[in-house]
């Protein structure tokens, strides 16, 4: 990495799912600036190939890179899972991904059932058989697709009849199988936590992965492969750069919710 201390992070999602991975990353880092990129004109990922989805990961992270990005946080376990790989091969900058709390769950468990929510393609990449492969030991980890959900979130719908109708069909295997912990395996879920967690009950431990990759990327800004540490020096809060590839007024309504103020989008080029 030879970015300047001060150069954004880049940050990028199929849509407004990874403002929850933005959200630690900002209480975390408050120094720093970060540039968001919501590919929502190409929500959502987890039915495209995994082709599809590396062509749409490699378009935003150039885009980021012209921009001057110092490292690029994959807030998309669908991205990750198809195309962290690649982009490590591919270019010289750093990147984190997210990795579902497999691990976390398997340890939390008391019932031995963990479910695992998480899109089509996620559940489908082998990224994510060898983590449950490596950590689920005795523990049985159930799975569950569920297509649909990340256009409730995009479009603003955290709980209403339509989303809690998903949420009911998508937990009911999981909690039925006795899993007494769900993993929120894809960055648009802990926006439907409250709902999720209302649905499944209170003895039911929800985990997500957002602050452990804030720690991640904290962690990677320290170590810079041991030379020169990468953390913004300016005294100055850190500010975020919105782009969308999306519908621009969808953005800014819906990602303002979300987000808890006001943001603002430009167009992805
Ligand atoms: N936010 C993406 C993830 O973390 C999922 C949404 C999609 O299917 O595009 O997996």
């Amino acid at each position: 990495m030879s970015a300047p201390n001060d150069a954004p992070i880049g940050v990028f999602d199929s849509g407004l799912g990874g403002m929850s991975v933005l959200r630690e990353l900002a209480l975390r880092l408050p120094g720093e600036d970060f540039i968001y990129v919501a590919d929502s004109g190409h929500c959502p990922y987890g039915g495209k190939s995994q082709q599809q989805i590396i062509a749409r990961a490699v378009t935003i992270s150039d885009f980021l890179l012209a921009r001057g990005a110092k490292l690029i946080v994959v807030a998309c376990n669908t991205a990750t899972i198809a195309a962290v790989e690649y982009l490590r091969a591919n270019y010289s900058c750093g990147f984190v991904g997210m990795e579902p709390a497999i691990k976390p769950a398997v340890a939390l468990t008391r019932s031995g059932v963990v479910g695992v929510l998480a899109t089509v393609a996620t559940l489908s990449g082998e990224k994510l058989h060898k983590l449950i492969d490596r950590h689920a030991g005795s523990v049985r980890v159930v799975t569950q697709p569920c297509p649909g959900l990340p256009e409730r979130v995009e479009a603003g719908d955290l709980a209403g009849v339509e989303t809690r109708a998903l949420v009911e069909r998508y937990t009911a295997p999981l909690l039925a199988a006795g899993a007494d912990v769900l993993v929120l395996g894809s960055t648009h879920y802990p926006f439907l936590r409250p709902l999720i967690q209302q649905v499944a009950g209170s003895h039911v431990r929800l985990l997500d992965t957002g602050a452990a990759v804030a720690r991640r990327v904290d962690s990677v800004l320290s170590a810079n492969g041991g030379s020169e540490d990468l953390h913004a020096q300016r005294a100055t809060p850190g500010t975020v750069q919105w782009f969308s590839s999306g519908v621009l007024q969808n953005f800014d309504e819906i990602g303002s919710r979300l987000w808890g103020a006001p943001v603002s989008a430009t167009a992805l080029p």
